[in-house]
């Protein structure tokens, strides 16, 4: 696992999303995992940036969301496809059709699981899954004592997520108890896979992602088994990181990172 600190939330915001438009200006016809929530705003807003700059095109991307909250319409505001269309999909030139999200209002709940999952399939697979991580340590919505090697499903939300979303539900309890999410298999299965870890409140779940042993009860931790996961992360939620030495050193004599050093 690459580990990569930058000095502020901007900076590592910028680093992730420079890689993603690096990646998908070497293989246009791409296959992008999004992620949702506070931290992937600032990503989207560069990456918009990045495409109404011509620097790079979304003509020829498909993106699979990692989940949606079941029973929430596309329309309603707290959807996860009302914030995709909101903070990405209206403001670069992507093809609509070509933009998935799992459906909250499947009646079926294991038909509309396998029906992402084979949707994923037949798009070739994802090439880079877009990751945050929850301070549970969920990715996705894959909390904890979720299998490390599940498959998009329903799942029901921990109180610690049900707390820290809640906020924007009005009243905090509206929120749905449950998401569709892609399981931990599903994401292990993405050919590369860009965390980005910003702000102290994530310090030690970070810090238990990245060097804790690997458990289901830090979900995040399993990306410790992929064979090409970076975690990109500000100094603030890096602060506890017993091997920071060694990730500035990384940054600087990996020759993959040179092209990003600005
Ligand atoms: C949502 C998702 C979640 C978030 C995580 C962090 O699609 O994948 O795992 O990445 O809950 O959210 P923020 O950035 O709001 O702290």
């Amino acid at each position: 696992m690459d580990v990569i600190i930058r000095g502020t939330a901007d900076e590592a915001v910028e680093l992730t999303a420079a890689i993603i438009a690096d990646a998908i200006n070497a293989k246009p016809e791409f296959t992008l995992g999004l992620a949702t929530g506070k931290t992937m705003e600032q990503v989207y807003a560069k990456l918009a940036d990045l495409n109404k700059a011509g620097k790079v095109d979304f003509s020829r991307v498909s993106t699979f969301n990692l989940d949606e909250y079941i029973g929430l319409a596309p329309e309603d505001k707290n959807s996860y496809r009302y914030y995709m269309n909101y903070h990405l999909f209206s403001r670069v030139n992507i093809d609509m059709k070509n933009t998935h999200l799992p459906d909250g209002m499947a009646k079926d709940e294991v038909a509309e699981g396998e029906r992402y999952e084979k949707a994923i399939a037949a798009a070739g697979g994802i090439d880079l899954q877009l990751l945050g991580i929850g301070c549970d340590g969920h990715i996705g919505f894959n909390e904890p004592l979720s299998s490390l090697t599940s498959l998009t499903g329903a799942k029901v939300l921990t109180p610690n997520t049900l707390e820290v979303n809640g906020v924007y539900f009005n009243p905090p309890s509206s929120m749905p108890k449950r998401a569709f999410t892609m399981g931990v298999g599903t994401i292990m299965a993405a050919r590369r896979t860009v965390m980005l870890i910003t702000g102290k409140v994530k310090a030690e779940i970070a810090k238990k992602a990245i060097e804790g042993p690997v458990s289901a009860m830090v979900t995040a931790s399993a990306l410790q088994y992929h064979q090409n996961a970076v975690v990109i992360l500000d100094e603030a939620a890096a602060s506890l990181l017993e091997m920071k030495d060694y990730c500035r050193m990384l940054w600087e004599n990996d020759p993959k990172w040179k092209k990003f050093h600005r």
